[in-house]
């Protein structure tokens, strides 16, 4: 998406919050059906909750539970653990639903027989999975996130800061690795750090050696800095990004230089504990706010004592994915009231 249009986007989503939803039946008539290969509490419950307050319907397709396990693969033989192939499936799910979303991220999913499981990040990135279904449904398809990118994360992040900041060119925000036990995706990093840029922000990246972010990510936020007004650095140390910060967000992630080598990766980021946002990062910081995706590993990835004061806006962040990707659906379905938001009805106005 456009830099322009992301942010013309985020203004509709802070309409729409501000608009409520009583009486506003946009999405009247309109049916998503949610494919979810991983876990979710925010994303599944937000976007269902979102469209029944627009008076809209969602179907969970939680894969593996009360759903067959697709295939991907051109020319499979399926003789094994999968039953369904994509290109029946999206068509098939296309003639009962207006829009669909997928969720589907291999590091979550690695070893389940429903979801797909790639040796390297040069297939992983690839997407298989998002991309097939966007290649045979016929209704628009919703990344609800992928190997490669969290969207919606970013979106909500972005009417966040938004909401936070007023003007958020020249505003300092923090994305910083932080520990996690786990390799988690990048894909929420990756949009994270893509909101951030397009809203101006300059934005210091801080991750341990070895923990970079996809190549192609970082030139697309370099590039598209220059155009949103902002800047990009990138720093080893949480301790010298977060000074002067307006925004600290922690987010862990795999480290991409050992995908696929889980044992190498975990010997080396075991010794990553002192990565964890605490009152010392937070001490240098100009009085920042502190986010997070969730969910978050307490004392772990931030210390109590951050996440239980007024400085978290944690929760703000979550509930703003639901406004976030209602103005998404509006958009993408044509429902939007109006041509663009400067036409539409102001939010105290009747509509
Ligand atoms: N942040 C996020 O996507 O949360 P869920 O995994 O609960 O959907």
């Amino acid at each position: 998406m456009p830099q322009e249009a992301f942010v013309e986007l985020v203004e509709r989503a802070l309409w729409l919050k501000s608009a409520g939803y009583t009486g506003n039946h946009y999405l009247e008539g309109i049916v998503a059906g949610m494919v979810f290969f991983n876990p979710s509490l925010r994303t599944k419950t937000s976007l269902a909750a979102g469209l029944a307050r627009l008076g809209g319907t969602a179907i969970d397709l939680t894969v593996g539970q009360g759903t067959y396990a697709f295939e991907f693969a051109e020319g499979a033989i399926m003789d094994g653990a999968t039953q369904e192939h994509i290109k029946e499936a999206a068509p098939v799910l296309s003639q009962y639903c207006d829009v669909l979303g997928v969720r589907s991220s291999e590091l979550i999913t690695r070893g389940s027989d429903t979801g797909k499981s790639s040796d390297t990040w040069a297939e992983a990135r690839k997407d298989i999975v998002l991309r097939s279904f966007a290649k045979y449904a016929t209704v628009p398809v919703v990344n609800l996130e992928s190997n490669m990118y969290h969207p919606c994360q970013g979106l909500g992040d972005a009417l966040t800061l938004r909401e936070q900041f007023g003007k958020t060119q020249g505003r300092k925000y923090v994305l910083t690795w932080a520990y996690h036990p786990k390799p988690l995706p990048t894909a929420t990093p990756h949009s994270q750090l893509m909101q951030a840029i397009d809203m101006g922000c300059d934005v210091a990246l801080a991750f341990p050696e070895g923990w970079d972010l996809d190549n192609e990510v970082i030139s697309a936020a370099n590039a598209r800095a220059a155009q949103a007004g902002g800047s990009l650095t990138l720093s080893h140390s949480m301790e010298e990004a977060a000074q002067g910060a307006d925004i600290i967000c922690a987010k862990s992630w795999g480290a991409i230089s050992h995908y696929g080598d889980w044992d190498t990766e975990k010997s080396v980021r075991d010794g990553l504990k002192h990565w964890i946002v605490d009152d010392a990062i937070m001490a240098r910081t100009n009085n920042a706010k502190f986010m997070h995706c969730l969910p978050v590993r307490r004392n772990v990835v931030v210390v109590d004592s951050v996440l239980d004061s007024s400085k978290s806006i944690v929760v703000q962040q979550a509930g703003n994915r639901m406004h976030a990707q209602n103005a998404l659906l509006l958009s993408i379905l044509g429902r939007w009231p109006g041509q663009s938001v400067a036409a539409s009805p102001g939010p105290n106005e009747k509509h």
